[in-house]
């Protein structure tokens, strides 16, 4: 077995006994806490034997479909997830591959029938079946369950639908490994799995810092080989509008940070079919009232900040709430969203509205005056958030807020979700959940703020259970998941992905897989595989388990 201690935040300090102990050359212990052909996230339900088969060579090797309904999304995944299972990633050369298949071939890393004789019996391909293709998009409602059997000569994915088959796919890519022969295997195994969590996502900001085109395309392929299926874009904020609107094209051209660092429609479109094509939603934010200094660039949408003598200092606070045409322009504004953003949710923000600015302004202090409010801020705020959502309630978008939203009083329609970023989070998903509103986890998962790598933070994120508050079963069934973040202020194209990655894995199995798998330390070698997993497809993935080695040349 193999023994970890984990001592304080030193942690580094790593002790492997017994078989899975292995030397460098110069005898050093190295950990060797790395599975082999182990799934990330772990399936639901798995059975696998010690029977292997090795894949045939890819000039017979198959992928297919097997059912008649005719599924556009996955001609594109069956090559990729063909490139995966033979050269361990998706995207590569034609000549590239033929170099790379030769090399193979001569090393004996499939079955050859002259070679190996009919006494191996090799895995022929993988067909799938998939009973109904006619979600254009992936939804909340989407099934992603799928079966998998893998047996000669063809395994076989079943799926409801396709975003279920990409899932299985998935799964079937990371069972082959390389035996002691150095051929590609696959062990005989039977798996069903479907997700515990249906909303597992991940906020990635674009407005602290600008992420190109190349950079979101990445992190998408990392949400899919852990299975996430909601990239939360959290598009602008103070800092910069990067968002090309068709309406308020001006917006960006003032309020970005330059103009190459803007997302045309046609970038938006990109992201949100290569996330289709993974099955991932896109889910935009655009967070008002607060948050919105880049928007000032909207003749009166901003409240002007008075001094002390009613004169206005220059500066701009929240989204002005006390006028009509701010209502005027947000409709407009927001249709188009609704329009150009496929899904049936839109994330509204709503956090951190700082009301110092509202408290300067003369015309506000009429208003509150005019309202009966008296100095009770929440209540304005309140005001904005009823006429604000009733314009997103009349596109019938569905609308996510940040907790601030409800914690201040605002009564908003229940079908409204609410996402819970503050501690204390327990006590917090308590209270939402007892008003009866849906509920979608962060707190414990700001991997912009999670800890000393030196500590191996990634444990404390698996360890999250995100239904162990107080609450009946009526309140934990509203929590339908949750979303790690990376804020923005400190990473950009240089190391947003391996500040989010593989701990972002962590959250991935936390919310797919069953409530019982959280033995950190099978995880641990199950993560430290699956992170070599993601370095070999393309992606900049740090060690977050300690020492080791990834098997494949040039990963490290
Ligand atoms: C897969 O098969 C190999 C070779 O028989 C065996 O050592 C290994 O334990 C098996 N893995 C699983 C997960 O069953
Ligand atoms: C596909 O799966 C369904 C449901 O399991 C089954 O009824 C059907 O016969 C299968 N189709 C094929 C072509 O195997
Ligand atoms: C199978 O092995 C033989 C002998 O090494 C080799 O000549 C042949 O090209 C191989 N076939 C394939 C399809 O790799
Ligand atoms: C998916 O699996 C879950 C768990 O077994 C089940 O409750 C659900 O009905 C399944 N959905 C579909 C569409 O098969
Ligand atoms: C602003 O809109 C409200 C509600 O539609 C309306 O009652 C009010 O008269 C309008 N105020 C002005 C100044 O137009
Ligand atoms: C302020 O208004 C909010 C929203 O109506 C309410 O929940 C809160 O209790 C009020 N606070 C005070 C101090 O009256
Ligand atoms: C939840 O509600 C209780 C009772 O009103 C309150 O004491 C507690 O502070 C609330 N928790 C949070 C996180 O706001």
């Amino acid at each position: 077995m193999l023994a970890l201690s984990v001592i304080g935040i030193l942690s580094a300090v790593i002790s492997v006994h017994g078989n899975g102990q292995i030397q460098s050359e110069f005898g050093r212990p190295v950990q060797q806490l790395q599975s082999t052909g182990a799934p990330w996230p772990q399936p639901q339900t798995m059975t696998s034997a010690t029977v292997t088969f090795p894949l045939a060579d890819p000039s017979t090797f198959r992928i297919y479909q097997k059912s008649q309904t005719l599924c556009p999304v996955l001609d594109q995944a069956f090559a990729r997830y063909f490139n995966i299972i033979f050269f361990g990633t998706p995207e590569m050369s034609e000549e590239e591959k033929l170099m790379k298949l030769r090399d193979m071939r001569q090393h004996g890393r499939f079955w050859n029938a002259s070679l190996h004789g009919k006494n191996l019996v090799a895995l022929m391909g993988l067909s799938v079946n998939i009973s109904d293709c006619s979600e254009m998009f992936p939804s909340l409602e989407s099934s992603e369950n799928y079966t998998l059997d893998v047996s000669e000569p063809f395994a076989s994915l079943t799926a409801h639908s396709q975003w279920g088959a990409l899932r299985g796919l998935e799964t079937f890519s990371q069972l082959v490994y390389e035996s002691s022969l150095a051929m590609l295997v696959v062990n005989k195994t039977s798996i069903t799995d479907f997700p515990r969590f249906a909303h597992r996502g991940f906020l990635v900001d674009t407005s602290r810092h600008f992420l190109p085109m190349d950079i979101l395309l990445q992190f998408l392929d990392a949400m899919a080989y852990n299975k996430l299926n909601v990239f939360h874009w959290h598009i602008v904020d103070d800092q910069s509008f990067p968002y090309q609107s068709k309406e308020f094209p001006y917006m960006s051209q003032k309020g970005a940070y330059s103009p190459h660092y803007v997302y045309s429609q046609s970038d938006v479109q990109r992201v949100i079919s290569y996330a289709r094509d993974r099955g991932i939603r896109v889910v935009p934010e655009f967070d008002t009232p607060g948050h919105t200094q880049s928007w000032g660039s909207v003749k009166g949408l901003l409240t002007p900040c008075e001094d002390k003598s009613g004169k206005p200092t220059g500066d701009y606070g929240p989204i002005n709430p006390i006028l009509n045409s701010t209502y005027a322009f947000l409709k407009p504004f927001f249709q188009e969203i609704f329009k150009v953003f496929p899904d049936s949710f839109i994330h509204v923000g709503g956090d951190e509205v700082s009301f110092d600015c509202w408290k300067s302004n003369k015309d506000i202090q009429n208003f509150m005056a005019k309202m009966g409010y008296g100095q009770n801020y929440s209540k304005l705020e309140a005001y904005y958030e009823k006429r604000f959502l009733g314009i997103v309630e009349d596109l019938l978008a569905k609308p996510i807020v940040w907790q601030e939203v409800v914690d201040n009083g605002v009564q908003v329609n229940l079908e409204t979700v609410v996402h819970v970023w503050k501690q204390p989070w327990q006590s917090e998903l308590h209270n939402v959940t007892k008003k009866g509103y849906k509920a979608l986890l962060s707190t414990p998962w700001y991997l912009n703020l999670a800890g000393n790598p030196y500590g191996q933070p990634w444990r404390q994120i698996y360890d999250i259970e995100p239904l162990k508050f107080t609450g009946t079963a009526a309140q934990k069934a509203l929590v339908f998941g949750g979303e790690a973040c990376m804020w923005g202020e400190y990473v950009d194209a240089t190391n947003v992905i391996q500040r989010s990655w593989p701990r972002g894995c962590a959250v991935a199995e936390r919310l797919w897989s069953a409530e019982n798998v959280r033995d950190v330390n099978e995880a641990a070698s199950r993560l430290a595989e699956q992170r070599c997993r993601m370095v070999r497809r393309g992606l900049k993935a740090e060690p977050v388990t300690g020492p080791g080695f990834c098997e494949f040349p040039g990963s490290n």
